[in-house]
């Protein structure tokens, strides 16, 4: 049967049984796609478990969305195994989210000329318990003045670890004291100081292959209610920026399923955290948002599988270098021509033309899912294994009313 190929998507999972369960009953919903050469393609996924692997043994999966590895070195390095050995498409890869944590990303996008606010790593506070740091630490490790790099930067500003994520770590410093407070606080971390953006809006993007949905964010609310369901909270401009750069950062390091916040004040967008490994895409926060996220990712895996999309680990990064050091390009022009490089590298066009052609019942079968009982048991389980009982009803009555207006907006806009 050289003309049908079933490809394998695995999925390696934490705590989480929302999205999957989405995510398995979409691909149900994929058709065989016979591709332009008469090969009929078909799609299936599995959980993996963990285990005991032989470096030589054969990989059977050919793309894996990934929610451990960030955490787990035994999944990480079978990834990277499968990666290497089998060319399996990762969601995301290791190879670059290892190396480049926020630190990292920052350095990349500061090169870009984007508008981090200013950072300053600092030393440990407490290094490293290596009997060598001793001799390492009277020789080069020099003093250093808090208060002074602090005064520099102006109060308030925040202080976060340098690979940070979840708010592990985060704190805001009014003052002196808070400064000293935290630093000493701060222990085996290592951390940034960070001047502090006094934004208008918190646009959190959220890009999974050359898909994007930028989204209001308001980091300050409980969990359920963080993300507004409000469609131009920005400016024509901060918009296209908060897509591109979202979109650009992914294309630069490679990552496929990943977040972007940013801090954005009239039309100037300052990304401040855009490394989010295994971002956040709980129905019990996403609502209205999360049918789009879960179609797009069902989306990009059978478009990757079925056109052979190859990733590759490396980053040319210079293709970028070489705009960022063209004088003739303002700042908008820059974002423009990353967000070439970054269409080319996902093949926005090819992959929006594909789904229209092979896939062009999808979206109104998502809304049919949706609509439908399974969701419903879907998001009421998620609700009961979420919330006290006491207040299940409230916040399943408001999560049915978002999805259902999910719902309402998909037929208004067809
Ligand atoms: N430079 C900044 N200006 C204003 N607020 C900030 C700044 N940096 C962080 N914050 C606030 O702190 C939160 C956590 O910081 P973030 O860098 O996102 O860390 P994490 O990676 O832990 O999510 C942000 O969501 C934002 O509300
Ligand atoms: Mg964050």
């Amino acid at each position: 049967m050289a003309d049908r190929s079933q490809h394998l998507i695995g999925l390696l999972l934490g705590a989480e049984e929302d999205w999957p369960q989405a995510f398995e009953a979409l691909l149900r919903r994929v058709p065989p796609i016979t591709d332009p050469a008469g090969r009929t393609h078909e799609f299936v996924s599995e959980r993996l478990s963990i285990e005991p692997f032989d470096l030589n043994d054969p990989v059977r999966v050919e793309l894996v969305i990934d929610r451990l590895a960030y955490w787990y070195y035994h999944p990480r390095e079978w990834l990277k195994k499968a990666a290497l050995m089998n060319g399996t498409y990762l969601l995301n890869s290791p190879f670059t989210f290892q190396s480049m944590e926020k630190h990292s990303a920052y350095c990349a996008m500061l090169r870009l000329g984007l508008k981090i606010p200013r950072t300053v790593l600092v030393p440990y506070k407490n290094p490293v318990d290596n009997v060598r740091w001793a001799y390492t630490s009277a020789k080069y490790n020099q003093p250093f003045d808090l208060d002074a790099i602090a005064d520099d930067l102006g109060y308030p500003m925040y202080m976060k670890p340098f690979d940070g994520g979840g708010w592990r770590g985060v704190s805001r410093i009014n003052n002196r004291d808070d400064l000293h407070q935290a630093y000493d606080e701060s222990g085996e971390m290592l951390m940034h100081l960070q001047a502090t953006v006094e934004y208008d809006k918190f646009a959190r993007a959220l890009s999974i292959g050359a898909e994007t949905m930028v989204m209001d964010f308001r980091p300050d609310e409980p969990m359920h209610n963080r993300y507004a369901v409000s469609h131009d909270f920005l400016s024509p401009s901060a918009g296209h920026q908060a897509v591109a750069i979202s979109r650009i950062v992914n294309a630069f390091f490679g990552w496929e399923f990943n977040s972007c916040e940013m801090l954005v004040k009239g039309d100037s967008v300052h990304p401040i955290d855009y490394a989010n490994a295994c971002p956040d895409v709980a129905i019990t926060s996403l609502h209205y948002y999360f049918p789009w996220a879960i179609s797009a990712l069902v989306k990009w895996s059978v478009f990757s599988l079925a056109t052979g999309r190859k990733t590759s680990v490396d980053l040319h990064t210079e293709r970028y270098f070489a705009i960022a050091d063209d004088d003739s390009l303002d700042y908008d022009a820059k974002i423009d021509a990353y967000l070439a490089l970054a269409d080319e590298y996902f093949d926005t066009a090819r992959y929006q033309a594909w789904c229209a052609e092979n896939l062009p019942s999808f979206d109104e079968q998502l809304v049919e899912w949706v609509s439908g009982p399974d969701f419903d048991r879907l998001l009421t389980e998620t609700v009961a294994a979420t919330y006290p009982a006491h207040e299940q009803e409230k916040f399943l009555a408001h999560f049915r009313g978002l999805t259902s207006l999910w719902v309402t907006d998909q037929s208004v806009s067809r």
